[in-house]
């Protein structure tokens, strides 16, 4: 049995990626190191809960529950995606950001090469550092972000996960260490937490609530179904050089109004609302400071060096989160309750964010 460490496996990304690793890889096992913050969700995986998926409650800040895991022999792998993940939030509080995106993953570093250098990890060990295309800053109308683009990062978010990538890629520089790091564009799919631009639209359309949109709307990103960005993670994990850099992205530019009304235009049939009922919600709201205007990515690397390609275009993606969504309200109801609903109301009263 092959056994890896998954941190934030609890939240949107990592539970896609604990579950696809188990469909996918029978003789693989995985330890899930969650804190549970307000956006990770232990029902994300608790009915993975088994000999194949040991959840563990705990911060990767933890340094004695860090020891305590990599005391165990022969872990093969780290996925790390355990992160403050919203930049609205990281521009209200970015501390949160710095103590677990750069302190935590230094701290994750630094437990794998300890147990490293003990010998205590299998000879394949690879640390997965997975991380974001935001680290690049922003693009004008042309051009796309490669390995070798310039790190410019503009929110609090971007700046400490940038810093956390520096520190990925020089822990194998200076002792060797087997780090690979990954910088994804946006993700949507099943599991994402209803804050975030897709799954606040479709939430907030069932509920006939306004849709705050940024700016004119006319921010883009190059979006990616979830699945896709798991089987990349595996494909990187499985066979990508270690001291390399991946970028992922879906091929799927989309200026965010564009994407609300695709989303509007869906739901109404759905929901069976006459055409155009759902984009009447659409409000303009003051643009994000530092909002950077497009993301795109050259995915040509790992398209060429490892042969992984998107399989889902938007159009089936989207369709697919729709359906995921509208069949598990249940689910958006019992995450937003509690804290996030409290967050909500003391930093937009009743507005929502995009
Ligand atoms: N969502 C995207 O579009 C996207 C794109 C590219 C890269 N990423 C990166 O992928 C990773 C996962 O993103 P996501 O959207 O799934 O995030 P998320 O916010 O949905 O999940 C984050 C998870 O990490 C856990 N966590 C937070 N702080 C922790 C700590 N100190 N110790 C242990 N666990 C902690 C949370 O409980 C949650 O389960 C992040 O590193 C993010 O930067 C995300």
């Amino acid at each position: 049995m092959k056994r890896i460490l998954v941190t934030g496996g609890c939240g949107f990304i990592g539970a896609n990626f604990v579950r696809r690793v188990l469909d996918l890889r029978p003789d693989w096992s995985i330890i899930n190191l969650d804190a549970l913050t307000y956006a990770g969700n232990y029902g994300n995986v608790r009915d993975l809960e088994g000999d194949r998926h040991r959840f563990v409650h705990g911060d990767i800040g933890d340094e004695e529950l860090l020891a305590d895991i990599f005391s165990e022999e022969g872990i093969a792998g780290v996925v790390h995606f355990a992160a403050e993940s919203h930049v609205d939030r990281s521009i209200l509080g970015p501390e949160a950001f710095v103590e677990t995106n750069v302190t935590g993953t230094f701290r994750l570093l630094q437990a794998s090469l300890e147990s490293w250098r003990e010998g205590k990890l299998d000879p394949d060990f690879r640390f997965l550092h997975v991380s974001t295309d935001e680290v690049y800053g922003s693009l004008g109308p042309e051009g796309l972000f490669t390995e070798t683009t310039r790190y410019d990062p503009s929110s609090p978010y971007s700046a400490s996960k940038a810093a956390a990538d520096h520190f990925a890629r020089a822990y194998h520089r200076t002792y060797g260490l087997s780090t690979i790091i990954t910088n994804c564009s946006n993700n949507y799919g099943p599991y994402q937490f209803p804050e975030k631009l897709i799954p606040l639209m479709i939430f907030n359309i069932i509920n006939e609530r306004p849709l705050p949109v940024y700016g004119d709307g006319g921010n883009v990103r190059d979006w990616l179904f979830v699945e896709d960005h798991c089987d990349a993670l595996l494909t990187v994990l499985e066979n990508g050089r270690p001291g390399e850099t991946y970028n992922i992205g879906g091929g799927a530019e989309k200026k965010n109004i564009e994407i609300v009304h695709i989303i509007c235009d869906l739901m109404d049939e759905r929901l069976d609302r006459p055409h155009g009922t759902s984009r009447k919600l659409i409000t303009f709201v003051a643009d994000r400071p530092g909002h950077d205007l497009r993301y795109a990515i050259d995915a040509s690397k790992i398209e060429g060096e490892l042969g992984w390609r998107p399989r889902h275009g938007f159009e089936d993606g989207i369709a697919r989160t729709i359906d995921w969504y509208l069949d598990n309200m249940s689910w958006v109801e019992k995450i937003t309750s509690g804290e996030y609903k409290r967050w909500m109301k003391e930093n937009y009263g009743n507005r929502g964010t995009g």
